[in-house]
């Protein structure tokens, strides 16, 4: 991503730590939601083959309300997983600036991935309006079909079977490519961790499947399960009045049930995830906050394993929006976790970028002074009003600079902020310079007045 080094400049620190910041907070948005849709579309393709061959109309009607909830609009999916993976790019970009790093490139094909994955997946939905129209239409009485019009030349059976393959291929690649696409943000993600690697041009397929992605990778689908759980109970039943999945009782109970166990046998397993994950991290990256950090992550699996555990028992789906956010906090910690082994990965590479930073500014004030000239600012402006030698509308220098000798700070306040001194003189207007401006024409006009003083010209008339 060479172009991506021009875009960006080098980072104050305090730029660039709020920027692991930022990474964390979008990183948590992307993966909870790409969580969700890959999840949510993986068990959707499911109950909605499983469904068909059974003839189960609860299978479908999940298969479709699944799918629902995991692509809300197109809005949703453009706020929540385009413009985030697009803001993680910028960042790595930022903050891997001039480094060997290829994990912008990952980043990239993730999102491609993600992006065409979800194309994919609203066709998929789609299908299932397709699908709902030629049923509802195959129902009508043929009076009423003949009302509508002759639809006998739409072979409504071909149409179906369409349907049902576009809705399985279109289902299959998106969710596919999501699956894929979170493999590979997972693989770049990682390989920011590991900054030794960055020299020796790791090579996409090591990044890939090394046990460490790979394990990221487990660590995301267990993950995925459980959030997917809670937005279940949480979208089905809670949010905006849920999907209608309370008005059938079978449906409800069956989805309820379902959703619970998912969570409380996937909540179950995080603690030991989590506990692998820490062995994991390579050594630049190990920091004492990412201990910290587990065990916080530990402390909500065990909350969310209760929570679950607690729904199931009463099969009531009261505790639904605390588990929803309890799932998206945990992935907070472990996006947060990410991002501090990041920094410590980075910091040699962070400091010379601070330390580059630093340096660009010190070196702008030297560019600044030479440019602004203590002698130009007296000939374009004090000069209108002053002389060395003799009066003009303010007195001559050799006069009164005598008196500020060794006081230059005075002096400069006055230029500043000039005030009544002299009987028999207007009061000086206010010059409108600033410090430095200031700073440099007190210099010169001092350094003119001493040097005459030396060479015993520094004669003035009143
Ligand atoms: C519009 C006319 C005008 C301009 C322009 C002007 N001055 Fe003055 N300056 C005066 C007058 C009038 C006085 C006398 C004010 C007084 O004594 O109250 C004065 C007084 C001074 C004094 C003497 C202060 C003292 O303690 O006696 C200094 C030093 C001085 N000016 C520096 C400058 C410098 C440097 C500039 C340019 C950045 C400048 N002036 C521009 C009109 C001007």
């Amino acid at each position: 991503m060479h172009f991506l080094n021009n875009l960006v400049n080098p980072e104050s620190g305090e730029r660039l730590t709020l920027l692991y910041y930022l990474l964390s907070f979008v990183s948590t948005m992307f993966v909870t939601y790409i969580g969700i849709a890959a999840t949510g579309s993986t068990l959707s393709l499911f109950f909605n083959r499983k469904g068909l061959k059974k003839g189960n109309d609860i299978y479908r009607h999940f298969a479709r309300n699944l799918i629902d909830v995991a692509l809300p609009g197109k809005g949703v999916v453009a706020a929540l997983a385009g413009l985030p993976i697009v803001t993680i790019i910028l960042i790595y970009a930022e903050l891997l600036y001039n480094t060997n790093a290829d994990v912008t490139n990952f980043m990239t094909a993730s999102a491609i991935l993600v992006i065409s994955g979800f194309m994919f997946l609203i066709a998929y939905r789609y299908s299932f309006r397709l699908e709902g129209f030629v049923e509802s239409y195959k129902k009508l009485t043929p009076s009423q079909k003949s009302e509508i019009g002759d639809a006998s030349l739409v072979d409504l059976d071909a149409m179906e079977i369409s349907a049902h393959q576009t809705r399985r291929r279109a289902g299959l690649f998106g969710t596919a490519m999501l699956w894929i696409g979170m493999w590979v943000f997972m693989g770049g993600s990682n390989l920011a961790l590991n900054s030794q690697a960055w020299p020796q041009d790791a090579g996409t397929f090591a990044v890939l499947f090394s046990w460490t992605t790979i394990w990221s990778f487990i660590h995301f689908i267990t993950a995925a399960v459980v959030i997917e759980s809670a937005a279940i109970l949480f979208f089905f039943y809670i949010w905006d009045g849920g999907v209608g999945a309370a008005n059938n009782e079978a449906y409800s109970s069956f989805v309820k049930r379902f959703a619970m166990n998912a969570g409380l046998l996937f909540a179950i397993v995080q603690p030991l995830i989590i506990f692998i994950d820490l062995t994991l991290v390579p050594s630049a990256a190990k920091d004492g906050a990412v201990f910290g950090l587990a065990g916080l992550g530990l402390l909500i699996a065990f909350v969310l394993v209760h929570f679950f555990y607690r729904m199931l028992r009463l099969r009531k789906v009261y505790l639904g929006s605390f588990a929803f956010i309890g799932v998206v906090v945990m992935v907070g910690v472990w996006m947060t976790a990410k991002g501090v082994s990041f920094s410590k990965s980075n910091q040699a590479h962070y400091q010379l970028m601070a330390d580059n930073y630093d340096k660009m500014l010190s070196e702008l004030p030297e560019v600044q002074t030479a440019k602004i000239s203590g002698e130009k600012i007296f000939t374009q402006t004090c000069s209108a009003c002053h002389r060395f030698h003799n009066r003009l509308v303010g007195p001559a220098y050799n006069m009164v600079l005598g008196g500020y000798e060794g006081k230059m700070s005075k002096l400069e306040d006055f230029i500043m902020n000039p005030r009544q001194v002299l009987q028999g003189y207007p009061p000086m207007p206010k010059q409108g310079l600033n410090q430095a401006q200031v700073k440099a024409v007190a210099e010169y006009i001092m350094n003119v007045y001493q040097t005459e003083e030396k060479n015993g010209t520094a004669t003035y008339t009143k």
